[in-house]
């Protein structure tokens, strides 16, 4: 079951009763199973066992310098793989289970094929009732990525898991699909003061709330040497094949910006699909592909399809896709949609 490099037959298990039991015999036993989070489907493995975490990186494609989360099932087991300081369990406290991971010491215990030889380690604690019942059954703290092959949109749903990994992982527990859409937001508290390593699906403002202090943001100039990156500080990573033009801009302007943008690539005879809000309905000539995530007051809503629709849209026989910003992109769930659009854009339209 150790080495990734042989075809695996992948199962498909069911997310309760004998399906997690099989599961967790499978990752006891040193294989990678995938599972639902609340926030996307994850790529699990023994966690301190750094054979079985080799194979996350080989069944991904996946730099071994990218360093991985630990999942763990309560608080409580923080501490098995971490050093906790007094801020971890205020955060802890007020937002585990949930989108929040992360960055302190590590213990000797977790290998460095998880961490990438840093001197710190990323946790969290998932909310989804799947996750919690493969980490109760399992016994053992999981490390593991988003379910996608390197570089491709995280999967919301097993059949994105099975899309990317079919054949490269021994199972996944297909428990429908994810709430929250976009990844944990990722904090490092090992250091004064704590950073913002990636937005995500908890709000950075209500982290800030907790701390009462404002939470230091990299800028992609200030991040990108080594692994201590947060992902997708690579310049492009959640990212379809069809190439993907963001347009942002002051309120307003990206809207009518995309509709000239789109209607010049149909006059040019392309294949031409567009990510969009409830408010671009009706916009475009109907040759246009549409693929609706949510509205621009709702980015909730627009998180839990953004994957997906850009998997679909990726999936469509198109040319060229075009998405405009989604929500404000400063506030809350907008960083984090922001965020993941720029990674995933091929081109950048300041409008
Ligand atoms: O919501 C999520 O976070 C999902 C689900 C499955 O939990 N997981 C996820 O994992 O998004 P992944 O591998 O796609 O992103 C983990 C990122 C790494 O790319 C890395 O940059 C950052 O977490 N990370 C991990 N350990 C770190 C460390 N010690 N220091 C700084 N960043 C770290
Ligand atoms: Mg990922």
């Amino acid at each position: 079951m150790n080495s990734g490099s042989e075809r695996r037959h992948t199962r498909v298990l069911a997310p309760e009763g004998a399906g997690v039991f099989e599961a967790a015999a499978i990752l006891r036993a040193g294989g990678l199973v995938a599972f639902p989070t609340e926030t996307v489907y994850g790529l699990g493995a023994h966690a301190l066992d750094a054979l079985a975490v080799r194979g996350i990186f080989e069944a991904k494609g996946r730099p071994s310098d990218d360093p991985l989360i630990v999942h763990v099932a309560t608080a409580e087991q923080l501490e098995r793989v971490a050093v906790a300081n007094a801020l971890a369990w205020r955060l802890a406290r007020r937002f585990w289970p949930g989108p929040l991971t992360l960055v302190l010491p590590k213990r000797d215990s977790v290998p460095p094929e998880v961490t990438a030889d840093l001197g710190t380690v990323a946790v969290r604690v998932p909310a989804h009732a799947v996750a919690q019942a493969l980490l109760r059954a399992s016994e053992l703290p999981l490390a593991a990525p988003s379910a996608n092959l390197f570089g491709r949109p995280s999967p919301t749903r097993a059949a994105h898991v099975l899309d990317d990994l079919d054949g490269r992982i021994d199972a996944v527990l297909d428990g429908g699909p994810t709430q929250v859409g976009v990844e944990s937001t990722i904090i490092d508290i090992s250091r004064t003061p704590p950073r913002l390593l990636r937005p995500g699906g908890l709000a950075a403002e209500d982290i800030e709330s907790v701390l009462g202090e404002r939470l230091i943001r990299l800028t992609p100039s200030t991040s990108s040497q080594g692994p201590q990156s947060a992902p997708g500080l690579l310049p492009v990573h959640y990212s379809p094949r069809t190439p993907l033009t963001l347009i942002v801009g002051a309120a307003g302007i990206p809207a009518a910006r995309l509709r000239t943008e789109v209607e010049a690539a149909v006059a040019a005879g392309l294949r031409v699909g567009v990510l969009a809000l409830e408010e671009d309905r009706g916009v475009f000539s109907s040759s246009v592909r549409l693929e609706v995530v949510g509205s621009w007051s709702d980015p909730a809503a627009s998180a839990a399809r953004l994957f997906e629709a850009l998997r679909v849209l990726d999936a469509a026989d198109l040319q060229v896709l075009f998405v405009r910003e989604l929500a404000e992109p400063s506030v809350g769930l907008g960083q984090a949609l922001a965020d993941r659009l720029q990674r995933a854009a091929h081109r950048i339209i300041q409008a």
